[in-house]
């Protein structure tokens, strides 16, 4: 009867992980969406806790609820804490600890395996001449610890370069070939500990020896690292999501170990998300998945490189000349980009939005997929200002509209309106789907020079006589232009 309560509590945290990943697809539904898997897995955490059926001592229950109490108010806080611009740092760091949760599972696992089960299982086998390791398990528990740990290390180095304490990617000579001789050495070195069952046999006392597993959690520790440090540290959003899957199939590793389902179901909802999440971010950036997985991208910003070189002039505009051009508009795009989120000019921005439609101007925001350092940067930046999420267009659906647009005012973006990603086959960019912006009949772009953006290279739209430079921080100016429009 209990165990069947139990297996209810998991389908119950199964089914709330699927609608509350389908309801995190929309902005509207994503708080509650939340809310729902949050509520799930707390129903599947109590029933493990209290519908199982082993005997559980009041010393166990103590640790089990402050472990809890202590990890809820850590998370709590440093969630509440966190700012938008850092929530990359604390997705990979929250990422890493999942990982190393799925190893240490393992390793515990192992320890239990190989100090109870494995004498029964040796002695059994003198008996009767026969002796099979269990290899579906032992690969469950080495699948969990290797790609449990790759993924620690790999957000530990993720979560140093986001932070700025490892600026640089480090490239060792051929780097590229020594993490393939890693990985396969990790690979081959789980295989033999499959095979022979992941213990050394000391004839004649049969009795098994454990620590070889420690010399795998070494290997896939190392590799985690050496295949997140040579890097650039403006992918590493990238490389967190491709992480995160890993973390995913780990604890869905330790979903086989238990036979616990709500793990297996969680597990490969995490993991086939951030497979497709990672599928997604290569395809708008125009990369291809095997130059993340092998390291081989991303020297701080793109591969900057055999652009063809841009000439011919720019034109600035003035404040009040904008405001004037903005006010008799009857449609404005706003394009948020990075620089925006830098400049946390998000509120200002709406305001402006605000003023606008008071004077019956049609405003609407374009959101690249790519835009800014994270999934979804422009839509949870834009969200803290409330601007209202009907009023956030997506990259296809804006595209044809740009041509009756009376003013872009692109603000803080740069590749992602960078006509070159079009035209110029040359370009690192060459490829990548954009908004295209240089169809309205005014461009507007706010930055504060004629620096490049992360990509590294120049941007063919400044150049066109439709553009207009508006130079200046993103806060700053908008401030100005508001204010501007207010005495008009
Ligand atoms: P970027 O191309 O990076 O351009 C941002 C621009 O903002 C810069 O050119 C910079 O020019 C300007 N800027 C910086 N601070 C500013 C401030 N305070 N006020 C006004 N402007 C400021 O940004 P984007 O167009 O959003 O494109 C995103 C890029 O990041 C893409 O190449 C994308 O592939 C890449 N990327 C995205 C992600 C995700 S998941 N979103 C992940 C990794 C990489 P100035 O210095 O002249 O001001």
């Amino acid at each position: 009867m209990q165990q069947s309560i139990l297996e209810i509590s998991y389908l119950i945290g199964s089914i709330t992980f699927i609608v509350g990943l389908k309801m995190m697809g929309n902005a509207k539904t994503a708080r509650k969406g939340n809310l729902i898997g949050a509520a799930g897995m707390t129903i599947a955490i109590l029933g493990t806790i209290f519908l199982n059926e082993g005997k559980v001592s009041g010393l166990i229950y103590g640790l089990i609820f402050g472990a809890i109490a202590l990890g809820t108010i850590i998370g709590w806080l440093t969630a509440k804490k966190v700012q938008m611009t850092k929530m990359p740092e604390l997705v990979s760091m929250f990422n890493g600890m999942g990982g190393a949760c799925a190893a240490l599972i393992s390793l515990i696992e192992f320890n239990h395996y190989v100090h109870t089960e494995f004498p029964k299982l040796a002695f059994l086998g003198m008996m009767t001449g026969e002796f099979h390791p269990p290899h579906g398990f032992l690969l469950a528990i080495f699948a969990g610890l290797v790609i449990g740990s790759i993924s620690f290390s790999g957000s530990v180095i993720a979560y140093l370069k986001l932070n700025g304490t490892m600026n640089k990617p480090l490239r060792l000579p051929a780097y590229n070939i020594i993490n393939l001789i890693v990985l396969l050495a990790t690979l081959g070195f789980l295989a033999l500990m499959v095979y022979y069952g992941g213990v050394k046999l000391d004839r004649p006392t049969m009795m098994p020896n454990g620590s070889m597993v420690y010399i795998l959690l070494a290997l896939a520790l190392l590799y985690g690292v050496l295949f997140t440090v040579p890097i650039g540290g403006a992918d590493m959003p990238v490389v967190i999501s491709l992480l995160n899957s890993f973390t995913g199939l780990a604890a869905a590793f330790g979903g086989f170990l238990y036979d616990n389902k709500v793990m297996l179901t969680g597990g490969i909802l995490v993991g086939s998300a951030g497979t497709l999440l990672t599928v997604v971010m290569c395809k708008a950036m125009n990369r291809s998945l095997g130059s993340v997985i092998f390291g081989a991208f991303g020297g701080g910003s793109a591969a900057a490189g055999n652009a063809a070189e841009v000439t011919g002039s720019i034109k600035d505009i003035q404040v009040s000349d904008l405001a004037v051009m903005m006010n008799y508009s009857k449609k404005v795009v706003i394009v948020p980009g990075y620089g925006l989120a830098v400049a946390q000019a998000q509120h200002i921005i709406h305001e402006l939005e605000l003023l606008l439609e008071e004077r019956g101007v049609e405003v609407k925001y374009a959101i690249h997929p790519v835009a800014g350092r994270m999934p979804g940067h422009m839509n949870v930046l834009l969200a803290e200002s409330n601007v209202s999420y009907d009023k956030l267009v997506e990259m296809e659906d804006i595209n044809p509209e740009f041509e009756q647009t009376d003013v872009v005012l692109v603000v803080g973006a740069n590749d992602v309106v960078n006509p070159a990603a079009k035209t110029d086959p040359s370009s690192p960019i060459y490829g990548m789907p954009i908004l295209e912006v240089d169809k309205a009949k005014n461009i507007i772009v706010n930055k504060r020079s004629m620096s490049a953006g992360y990509a590294g290279i120049d941007n063919l739209l400044f150049y066109d006589p439709k553009c207009s430079m508006f130079f200046g921080d993103a806060k700053k100016a908008l401030t100005e232009l508001v204010a501007e429009l207010k005495t008009m």
